[in-house]
């Protein structure tokens, strides 16, 4: 795939100032060389873990464009399809909720999300765990979503428990049938979540072997169609899609099968065999994934020597790589429609009043992207500034203490400038508290952050992998850099990422931002970026406060936050600390959230 640059002198730069698309006050677009999306005879467009960040990225110009220049894409993207005589799908694989302001901000949560989602015409859908922990939040996904989506809403392995009558049904139908536009291609199309365990109870997650037995499964893979679309809030490595691509396989020696996942928060893509072919596409918006397929795909017309080629891309939510892949500029990209849900989130974010600042960031804080401890280190920063600070028990004041924090608590960088209302959702979007334990011995309550940092599990026998208190990314990262010897100092390229071809030469500056190299190869990015660092963090960070300066204390209060009470609990036993639920008590009043929004009120300046 030859690389085309994009150069882009001032005065579209200029032009895009003009027109306004994106959200008011959001970062400008960079220009960047660009790789050309590969069209095919069936294409797919993705989005996956956008965890309500239908605004776009405010602060980070590479992905400011908003749900409202999605639409404008999909617009000319289907236009463009008709005239290729070609067809395009959109599909969207779950945890559209939790994690930005325009969700959480408002009350109930989601007042203004459901109704600026439902505008993009989404083919398939599914649903994420994000959907399913709070019961609240599973009645309104099939109160608004699954009713906004009609017969695209798939659910192949949820139920559902209506909490009027008690009666369980299916999320939405098991599978769904149809035809394409303009080639008339049969499709039938699955939507699956993981083995998930940690949903409310007004749901059922049918672990996925379980459902590639039941016989309406067996009779829908038995279906006539011409391709098989498989969507899912699934890791593409994860042993559910291998199960559920295993057993259509076994029916259909030579149908293609089309996978689309997520929940893993990367970019990735697979082959499951030379027919079958999966893609995520990373999360909160960042990217919008491409699949495309092109080949003799009717079922009448397949032998075993017809063969199919696939294409995927990470397209960056760049406006101007949105302009560039459409052929078109700030004029003439956004469509009316693109406008008027551009116009509905403006609205909205206005009403929950997500740009009120707290305070301005004088520097950014990363999380992974500069090392820990470290001056750019949020874990730094909580560790030595804010938590001695508001870790403070009235009471308890004098008592020296030990404050842990899981770095999974924290889910974005910190930017320089505003921090706002929809900052605080951003890096930190949970509930959690600060609890305490009072008087641990020192000699035990000091172990407990080496027992809680441990790779893998706190104890063979327990089922809690310490790694769920860390972030989910390195979920999977830290499986590819425990293989390599960069473990060693710490540092890899973020998500087996490294640098493209050379940057040397005469192309335009290459902007930070995701280098993939997948199991295809390492020219899915649409983009052209230098590879962003990735440092690993430890699962929980540590606080020591009001210590002697000299000697050890006897006991210390041991404070945490409430998330990983089973784990810390379970490593005071392993020291021979005997503490259960009982002894653990609210230590400070607030969420963490709320907790490091004050902070920064009275500690940073008011304005930038
Ligand atoms: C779910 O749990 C809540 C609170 O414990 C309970 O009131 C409710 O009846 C349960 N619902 C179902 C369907 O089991
Ligand atoms: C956009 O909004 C205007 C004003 O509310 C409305 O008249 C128009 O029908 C909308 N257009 C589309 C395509 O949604």
């Amino acid at each position: 795939m030859a690389l085309k640059a994009v150069v882009m002198g001032s005065a579209v730069a200029a032009l895009a100032r003009m027109a306004a698309a994106a959200q008011p006050g959001a970062a400008k677009p960079v220009p960047a060389p660009m790789r050309d999306l590969v069209w095919g005879r069936l294409n797919v467009l993705h989005t996956t873990d956008t965890h309500g960040w239908h605004g776009g990225h405010l602060q980070e110009s590479q992905y400011s464009a908003d749900w409202g220049d999605y639409v404008s894409f999909a617009e000319h993207m289907h236009r463009s399809a008709d005239k290729r005589g070609v067809d395009l799908l959109l599909v969207d694989t779950g945890d559209r909720v939790e994690g930005n302001g325009l969700y959480d901000a408002s009350s109930p949560k989601g007042k203004y999300y459901y109704d600026i989602y439902r505008e993009q015409h989404v083919d398939i859908i599914c649903t994420g765990n994000h959907e399913l922990y709070i019961a609240s939040t599973a009645d309104r996904e099939h109160q608004h979503t699954v009713p906004n989506f009609k017969e695209n809403y798939v659910a192949s392995n949820l139920d559902y428990i209506d909490p009027k009558s008690g009666e369980r049904m299916p999320m939405a139908q098991r599978y769904r049938k149809f035809q394409t536009k303009n080639q008339k291609l049969d499709i039938v199309a699955f939507g699956f979540l993981f083995d998930f365990t940690g949903n409310a109870n007004n749901t059922i997650v049918q672990p996925v072997r379980d459902t590639v037995r039941e016989p309406w499964f067996q009779s829908a893979i038995r279906e006539e169609t011409d391709v098989f679309v498989v969507i899912g809030h699934v890791g593409v490595q994860m042993p559910e899609f291998k199960a559920v691509f295993r057993a259509i396989r076994k029916q259909n020696p030579l149908t293609p099968i089309l996978f689309f996942g997520g929940h893993v928060h990367i970019r990735d893509a697979t082959a499951y065999d030379s027919r079958s072919f999966a893609v995520a596409s990373g999360r909160y918006f960042e990217t919008i994934g491409w699949m495309s397929v092109d080949g003799e795909l009717e079922r009448t017309a397949v032998s075993e020597e017809s063969g199919f080629s696939f294409h995927r891309r990470y397209i960056d939510n760049n406006l101007l790589g949105l302009h560039y892949h459409t052929g078109l500029d700030a004029t003439t990209f956004p469509t009316e429609h693109g406008r008027n849900v551009s116009a509905m989130i403006t609205k909205a974010r206005a009403a929950v009043d997500l740009d009120y600042a707290f305070g301005c960031a004088p520097k950014t804080l990363w999380m992974s992207r500069s090392p820990y401890p470290g001056g750019s280190s949020i874990y730094s920063w909580l560790e030595e500034e804010v938590l001695p600070d508001v870790a403070v028990n009235p009471h308890r004041k004098d008592v020296p203490r030990l404050v842990i924090v899981n770095t999974g608590a924290i889910r974005f960088d910190i930017f320089k400038g505003a921090f706002t209302r929809d900052t605080t959702y951003i890096v930190s979007p949970f509930l959690s508290v600060l609890v305490y334990i009072p008087d641990v011995p020192y000699r035990t309550a000091r172990k407990v952050i080496k027992l809680l940092n441990n790779a893998g599990k706190i104890m063979e026998s327990a089922p809690m992998d310490n790694r769920f208190m860390a972030i989910p990314e390195q979920l999977v990262i830290h499986e590819s850099i425990i293989h390599e010897d960069a473990a060693s100092d710490m540092q890899v390229d973020g998500n087996h990422q490294k640098p493209l071809g050379d940057s040397a030469g005469t192309r335009p500056r290459l902007t930070d931002g995701y280098t993939t190299r997948d199991d295809i190869g390492n020219d899915g990015d649409d983009t052209v970026h230098t590879p962003v660092n990735f440092y690993v963090v430890p699962n929980c960070i540590q606080a020591e406060i009001d210590l002697p300066s000299d000697g050890e204390p006897d006991t210390v209060d041991l404070v945490f936050m409430d998330f990983i009470t089973p784990w810390v609990l379970m490593a005071l036993r392993l020291l021979g600390g005997e503490y259960s639920e009982k002894d653990v008590e609210l230590y400070v009043e607030g969420t963490f959230t709320e907790l490091m929004a004050g902070w920064i009120e009275k500690n940073w300046p008011r304005h930038c």
